[in-house]
């Protein structure tokens, strides 16, 4: 009997976001990024999912990350955080990516400075989910989860 391999979904988290619970709490929540994590891995482990998490403050080594992930994992969730409106190197690395990827904001980035306004990121994603604080990744996961089920 062969048994299928755990899926594998990756949660990648955009600079300044170790900050959470101390940066913003109005805008951003009271929870911190351990907390979240925690959540996302604890329901992915209930869904048969391997969450894997990965924060960084340097453009280049989100860059790293993501490429990495081509072929290592089967779905990918990104806060580009302030990167979301700026980088071109990182929307190229998720150009390249064959797997869904899903770009999530804790704030609404709509209804903030109009510089936030304009997502580099999301024409090279699957979707996106913004305003919904960390219910966002859980969302997100959920998503991931259906688009990467096997076929019955
Ligand atoms: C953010 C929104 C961005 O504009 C901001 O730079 C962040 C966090 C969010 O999760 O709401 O750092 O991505």
């Amino acid at each position: 009997m062969s048994t299928t391999p755990m899926k594998r979904i990756l949660v990648i988290h955009g600079p300044n976001l170790n900050r959470l619970g101390r940066r913003e709490p109005d805008i951003y929540g009271r929870h911190t990024l351990e907390d979240i994590d925690a959540e996302i891995i604890a329901a992915g482990r209930d869904s048969g999912i391997d969450v894997q998490t990965y924060q960084s403050n340097h453009e280049g080594e989100l860059v790293d990350r993501i490429q990495q992930a081509d072929g290592e994992v089967d779905g990918l969730i990104i806060n580009p955080a302030a990167y979301t409106h700026t980088s071109v190197a990182r929307r190229d690395a998720l150009q390249m990516l064959a797997i869904p990827v899903i770009e999530v904001h804790l704030s609404n980035i709509y209804r903030r400075e109009a510089f936030r306004h304009h997502s580099m990121t999301a024409a090279a994603a699957t979707g996106q989910i913004t305003g919904l604080g960390k219910d966002g990744y859980l969302l997100a996961l959920e998503a991931l989860v259906r688009m990467t089920a096997d076929a019955p």
